[in-house]
């Protein structure tokens, strides 16, 4: 379907496996375009590093693939983030969805595995547009405490994106985070009643074998 057809939501009359084909399809087109909600989901995570101390954490990021498939959501980062020191430490991440128009939230939970210098971060790598790219120039690690204001980018390309060879050392510091959810739940609001639904596929570590259909189940919403 192209990706300016309407994305015809099930009604009051629903089944589970319509609403799940829903769910992805949204996903799907949410990665590729930046105009839908879909695009900017926020990331939760465990801040686990003082295991005495453990605490939520949450920020916002974009979708850059949904694969319904290999079952794969799939955000970037920088390597050396907070975030993929918190998704090391403790890989269960929760993304959340918020479609404004559609009166739609979508919250997926699952290990999130970061991949640093593999295959996997070279795919993703080679399919980004310079402007993403010029990010994993920082010479310095983000989230550091700085004096001043500090945009943490390579003089010689502060006012200008590098070409595919000078952004190469980008790679070194470039994280691809692949969440591949164990659960997913949607809810829709509607005047004449809420749509809450629950898909569990029942695999929570990372690296289990897609499975097959989840068990679904209507949740009060
Ligand atoms: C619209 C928007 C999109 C963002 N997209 C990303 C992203 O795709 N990846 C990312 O690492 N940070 C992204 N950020 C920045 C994060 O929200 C966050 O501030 C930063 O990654 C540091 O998070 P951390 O300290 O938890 O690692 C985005 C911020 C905004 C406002």
């Amino acid at each position: 379907m192209p990706d300016t057809e309407p994305i015809d939501l099930p009604g009051g009359d629903a089944t589970l496996e319509a609403i799940l084909a829903a769910a992805w399809q949204l996903l799907e087109r949410g990665a590729r375009r930046a105009s839908e909600d879909w695009h900017w989901p926020v990331l939760a995570s465990v801040d686990a590093r003082d295991p005495e101390r453990a605490a939520a954490d949450a920020r916002v990021v974009v979708l850059r693939r949904a694969d319904r498939g290999a079952r794969e959501l799939e955000i970037h980062g920088d390597a050396r983030s907070h975030k993929r020191a918190q998704l090391d430490a403790a890989p269960r991440a929760c993304l959340v969805f918020h479609d404004r128009a559609r009166e739609l939230q979508l919250r997926a939970w699952g290990p999130a595995r970061t991949h640093v210098g593999d295959a996997v971060a070279r795919r993703a790598w080679d399919t980004l547009a310079p402007s993403s790219r010029r990010a994993y120039l920082a010479p310095r690690a983000p989230g550091e405490p700085t004096g001043a204001p500090d945009a943490n980018l390579p003089e010689a390309f502060r006012d200008r994106l590098p070409d595919a060879a000078q952004s190469e050392p980008g790679f070194a510091s470039f994280a691809a985070i692949v969440m591949r959810p164990h659960a997913i739940e949607w809810l829709r609001l509607g005047r004449s009643g809420h749509q809450r639904a629950r898909f569990e596929w029942g695999d929570e570590t990372a690296g289990a074998g897609t499975g097959a259909a989840p068990a679904s189940t209507w949740i009060r919403p």
